[in-house]
């Protein structure tokens, strides 16, 4: 998998890149690119973004600009996914992370300003997706979070291939959230572990944890 993030601010995602489970996608074959707009800008001075058409406030990000940045990053085909991060896109969820991290090439734009030229998304993005219904003074946050979903699930990110296995959302748990977790000390200030989970009877263990999980599922808390 080759993701490249196109963003104003290249350094926003270094903390992210320094995490432990994006370093080992890294090192099992994942290819981590960031791409400054502004590296490739048509226009003088750097300049990125314009005064909105129609008036109003703040500025946005030019679509020759955007193009440019995608010609030079490449200049012979296209990633299949080219996905613009903003507030009224697809609502992003782990079915989507999934898709996603089954491509083998992913740009992700972020956008800063009001926002984006429309003709962005028209014409050279795939896919338009947001993580929430709230506004983000920039796209970084939004990117990084697509990003670890689906990095994620890469092989080798995490340190057990189970642990992805019978995770919230997950197949294994038919779509609902995961089942409670504990650990030691068995009791807390008279806060017990359930029983079932120190019975030893594996079987059990299981079974509880599926109604855990369809209780939360319908609930609609994870
Ligand atoms: N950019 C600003 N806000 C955003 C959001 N909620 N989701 C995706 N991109 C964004």
């Amino acid at each position: 998998m080759r993701l490249d993030l196109f963003t104003l601010f290249p350094q926003a995602f270094d903390w992210f890149v320094a995490q432990r489970h994006v370093r080992n996608a890294v090192a099992h074959g994942a290819e981590i690119n960031r791409i400054n707009y502004r590296d490739t800008t048509p226009l003088g001075a750097g300049q990125v973004d314009d005064a909105p058409y129609g008036g109003g406030a703040g500025m946005v990000l030019r679509v020759d600009v955007v193009d440019a940045a995608l010609r030079a990053a490449y200049p012979e085909r296209r990633p299949d996914r080219v996905v613009l991060l903003t507030p009224g896109g697809t609502q992003f969820d782990e079915g989507l992370a999934a898709e996603l991290a089954a491509e083998p090439h992913v740009a992700l734009l972020c956008g800063r300003y009001e926002g984006f030229d429309e003709r962005i998304r028209e014409h050279l993005a795939t896919d338009a997706v947001s993580i929430g219904r709230y506004v983000l003074a920039g796209g970084e946050l939004a990117a990084m979070v697509v990003a670890d979903a689906m990095l994620r699930k890469l092989p080798g990110a995490l340190g057990h291939a189970e642990s992805a296995l019978e995770e919230s959302f997950s197949e294994a748990l038919g779509g609902a959230p995961e089942y409670p977790h504990y650990t030691r000390p068995p009791t807390y200030l008279g806060w017990d572990v359930p029983d079932v989970l120190v019975s030893g009877d594996h079987e059990r263990v299981r079974e509880w944890r599926l109604e855990q999980s369809r209780r939360r599922g319908e609930s609609g808390s994870a």
